[in-house]
C-alpha cells in the first residue's frame, strides 16, 4: 500500500509512549498472563485502580521528551478497555466503571500529545475468533474448529474499530497487533476496515501489523513499519518506530527483576533517529494505575537529557554525512547532532565536512569546540578533525553548523589535547 499521508508530525515526534493496560494487570503476571496461570488472565469484577491518574501518565511522559501515546485499547485477551457497544467484556462492566481509554486520550491530549490506539487484531476470548496456536481452544492439538464464524469475528472488529475511529476526538495513529503468521492469511480482509477507518480519520497513520504474512516476506504494507525491540539492521526509507519495553514484559509484571537503564534509551533514541526511526517506549502501570517505578525513573534522566539535547532529536533524521567509530549523527537542515554513547577517548574524524563545517558546540555547556584539519592536508576522505574538550562526556551532543569553513585550529607541534 502507498503512504497517502502527507503529516510529519510522526517523523517530528520521534519518542512516544506504549501503555500496556488492562485486566492481565491484576495478576502482574505480563499480558500474556493467562498462559502462565489461571485462564481467565484478570477477573473484570476485581478491576478497580484506585490509583488511575492519567494526567500523572501524561505529565511523565511530557517531561521525559515523549510526543504521542499508544493506548492499548484492547490486548488478546479481548478484554476492551473501552465503553464498547458490542461487547461486554469492557471496562465500564467492572467495579471502576468508566471508560479508561476515553480519560487517557483526553488527559494525553490535553498535554499535547498526539493519540495513537493499539488493537489487536488476536481475540482469545471473542467465541467467533478462529482460534491460534496459543489460544485455549487449541490446546489440545484441535486445528478444525467448524463452530467457529470469522465472519461474525470480522464484523465485530470492524464496529468496535468505528466505535474507536467516531467516539474519541481525532486519533493520530492505529497500531493494529497483530495478524499472526500461522494462521490464515487472508483471515481478516484489510480493505474495507481500512477505508472505513481512513472515511473517519483522514490523517491517520495505520501500522503494518495487519496483513503481516499476506505476502511471502514481512512485508512493509502499512504507513509505517514497526520492528520490534530492536533497531533494524536495514532500516526501511519509509516512516519506522520501533517498540521496546523498560521491564522484561509489555504488561505489568510484579517483582520484575529487569530493569534497564535510562542510558539505553537515551542511545536508543539516537540510534533510532539516526537511522530515520522512532522510539515508542513501553510501561506496564499495575492494575491499582500506578506507572511503575523505574519507568518514572528512566522517564525523569531521559527527561533531564532532553532538555539539553532534544533538538539533537526532534525533527532530526538521519545525516547526510557518515559517524565514526563510537558515535552516531543526526541532521536538522544545516545542523549535525555528533552523540557520544560513551565519553570520547580523542578526536572524532568526520569525513566529508572539511569544506562545510562551520562551528561545533557542546549543546550542554555551550562550550565552542576545535575543528582542526591537523594531519588531514592529504586525506581522500575530506575529513576535519574535531577535537573535543575535556568536558564531553557519555551522552553529550556536539551541534555542529553547516556553512562557510570558520576558523580551524592547525597543530604543528602535535600539542593537541
Ligand atoms: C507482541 C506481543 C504483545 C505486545 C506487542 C507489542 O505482539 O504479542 O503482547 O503487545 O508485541 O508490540
Amino acid at each position: 500500500m502507498e503512504i497517502q499521508q502527507q503529516s510529519d508530525w510522526f517523523r517530528e515526534a520521534r519518542l512516544g509512549m506504549f501503555i500496556h493496560w488492562g485486566i492481565y494487570a491484576l495478576e502482574g503476571r505480563g499480558e500474556w498472563a493467562r498462559f502462565s496461570g489461571p485462564e481467565h488472565g484478570g477477573r473484570p469484577e476485581e478491576f478497580n485502580p484506585r490509583n488511575f491518574h492519567p494526567e500523572f501518565w501524561a505529565e511523565c511522559a511530557w517531561n521525559a521528551g515523549m510526543r504521542y501515546l499508544v493506548f492499548t485499547t484492547k490486548h488478546h485477551d479481548g478484554f476492551c478497555m473501552f465503553d464498547s457497544h458490542y461487547t461486554d467484556y469492557k471496562v465500564t462492566n467492572t467495579p471502576f466503571g468508566k471508560d479508561v481509554t476515553a480519560m487517557v486520550a483526553d488527559a494525553f491530549r490535553e498535554r499535547g500529545f498526539r493519540i495513537g490506539f493499539y488493537h489487536s487484531l488476536i481475540d482469545w476470548h471473542h467465541p467467533d475468533y478462529l482460534p491460534d496456536r496459543n489460544d485455549p481452544r487449541g490446546k489440545n492439538g484441535e486445528t478444525e474448529f467448524p463452530s467457529v464464524r470469522p465472519g461474525v469475528y470480522q464484523k465485530y472488529l470492524y464496529d468496535s474499530v468505528e466505535q474507536l475511529m467516531t467516539e474519541y476526538g481525532r486519533i493520530d495513529l492505529l497500531f493494529w497487533d497483530y495478524c499472526s503468521p500461522w494462521k490464515n492469511p487472508d483471515y481478516f480482509d484489510p480493505d474495507p476496515l481500512l477505508a472505513m477507518i481512513r472515511s473517519h480519520q483522514p490523517e491517520i497513520l495505520i501500522n503494518d501489523r495487519m496483513t503481516f504474512n499476506r505476502t511471502a516476506e514481512y512485508a512493509y504494507t502499512g504507513d509505517y513499519f514497526t520492528p520490534e525491540c530492536t533497531i533494524p539492521s536495514q532500516p526501511p526509507g519509509s516512516r519506522w518506530e520501533t517498540c521496546v519495553t523498560t521491564n522484561s514484559s509489555w504488561g505489568y509484571r510484579s517483582g520484575d527483576p529487569v530493569r534497564k537503564p535510562a542510558e539505553a534509551f537515551i542511545a536508543g533514541v539516537m540510534g533510532c533517529v539516526s537511522n530515520g526511526g522512532n522510539l515508542l517506549m513501553n510501561f506496564g502501570p499495575d492494575a491499582d494505575g500506578n506507572l511503575p517505578d523505574h519507568g518514572i525513573r528512566v522517564m525523569h534522566e531521559l527527561g533531564e537529557w532532553i532538555r539539553i539535547n532534544g533538538e539533537a532529536v526532534y525533527g532530526c533524521g538521519p545525516s547526510d554525512f557518515r559517524a565514526g567509530p563510537l558515535t552516531l549523527l543526526t541532521q536538522n537542515g544545516e545542523r549535525v547532532y555528533l552523540y557520544f554513547p560513551v565519553a570520547p577517548m580523542g578526536h572524532v574524524m568526520l569525513p566529508n565536512l572539511r569544506d562545510k563545517a562551520c562551528r561545533a558546540v557542546l549543546l550542554r555547556t555551550g562550550e565552542e569546540q576545535n575543528l582542526s584539519s591537523w594531519g588531514l592536508v592529504y586525506s581522500p576522505l575530506n575529513e576535519i578533525r574535531l577535537i573535543p574538550t575535556p568536558s564531553v562526556r557519555a551522552h553529550d551532543v556536539i551541534r555542529i553548523d553547516l556553512g562557510r569553513p570558520g576558523r580551524t585550529v592547525e597543530f604543528q607541534d602535535g600539542s593537541a589535547k
